[in-house]
């Protein structure tokens, strides 16, 4: 029986080279982003039970870390600090101390690697009594008041030497109100990496365990984060975030809402960042764990569908152990 076949796809997933030739998207150490978790201390490391093989390092640590991920290819790190319970307060002073844990880890790494951009986050969880991103005044996260103090702390990441400002905390008018401030003082090359979409979402509850906010969270995020219901939103918030001075936007979670990476790199291209969020990184562990899945295999796909997805690059927790897969 011979049969024709014009267009055999078959014909190109023959050998390693010819589907090497014909691969649309790539992972590279340049894709990456790693957020990592800082912790009072020298030489101290803590073990984050929910997020297996991810640790709080102290500031000798996280330079240490830091220049590793350089010597990796990795581009850029991502602060998140886990700041002692007595300097929570309802105002979030802290948030703006210029010595505070992520600033002195910033200087700290542009001191020793000012190869690496540093980046940090921009919301007033780590400093809340009660666990928000905003200032709450009568059980209300009050918008205008937050965005004062995220201005604050935006300017001290700035001093301290941040490259790159990642404000997470969903206020509105948060990014003009940065940027205008960011002019004014003299930080004209301060990049802002908006979280423009991101949503109230039950896949951070690891990272609140690794910053210590979970026992202080009193209700949810979900009159300042998006609805997983929604899409069209996410786009004009992307939109409204660019016009206000966003360099870069991000979508997170990552692999739940690919859909609105796709959508946003497709309506504006811009840079567009995803988060693969610690509750995506303890579900491919957990499962690795169990033996149920190829812990490997399945990093590498995830990630490669966030470019597939029209991502730029990812923020995940996974960075160095793909940096060095990659580099053999
Ligand atoms: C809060 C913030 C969160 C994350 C990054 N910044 C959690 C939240 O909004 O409650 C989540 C990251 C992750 O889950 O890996 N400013």
């Amino acid at each position: 029986m011979t049969q024709t076949i014009a267009t055999r796809f078959r014909r190109l997933k023959r050998t390693a080279a010819l589907r090497a030739m014909v691969q649309e998207n790539t992972v590279t150490p340049a894709d990456l982003i790693w957020p990592v978790f800082v912790t009072n201390g020298t030489q101290t490391r803590t073990a984050i039970p929910s997020m297996p093989g991810v640790e709080r390092m102290s500031v000798d640590l996280v330079v240490a870390a830091a220049k590793e991920a350089h010597g990796l290819g990795i581009p850029a790190i991502c602060l998140f600090p886990y700041t002692d319970p007595a300097l929570k307060t309802q105002g979030c002073e802290e948030a703006w101390n210029p010595d505070n844990l992520s600033n002195r880890a910033t200087s700290a790494i542009k001191d020793a690697v000012p190869e690496i951009a540093v980046m940090t986050d921009v919301a007033l969880d780590p400093y809340n009594i009660n666990g928000h991103d905003g200032i709450v005044r009568d059980g209300v996260i009050v918008n205008d008041e937050s965005v004062e103090a995220l201005v604050k702390m935006a300017l001290a990441q700035a001093a301290a030497g941040a490259d790159i400002l990642g404000p997470s905390d969903m206020m509105d008018g948060r990014i003009g109100a940065m940027r205008a401030a960011l002019e004014g003082e003299g930080h004209k090359d301060t990049a802002i990496l908006s979280y423009a979409a991101k949503y109230a979402s039950a896949f951070y509850g690891p990272f609140r365990d690794a910053v210590g906010a979970s026992g202080a969270l009193v209700g949810d995020k979900k009159t300042y984060q998006m609805n997983p219901g929604n899409a069209d939103e996410a786009l004009r918030l992307v939109a409204r975030d660019l016009e206000e001075g966003a360099d870069m936007v991000m979508v997170k979670p990552g692999m739940p809402y690919l859909d609105i990476c796709r959508a946003v790199k497709d309506g504006f291209g811009a840079p567009t960042f995803a988060y693969q969020v610690s509750g995506e990184y303890a579900m491919l562990m957990a499962a690795g764990a169990q033996g149920w899945l190829d812990e490997d295999a399945v990093m590498m796909e995830s990630l490669i569908a966030f470019k597939r997805a029209g991502c730029d690059g990812v923020l995940t927790y996974f960075a160095p152990r793909v940096a060095r897969l990659l580099n053999g």
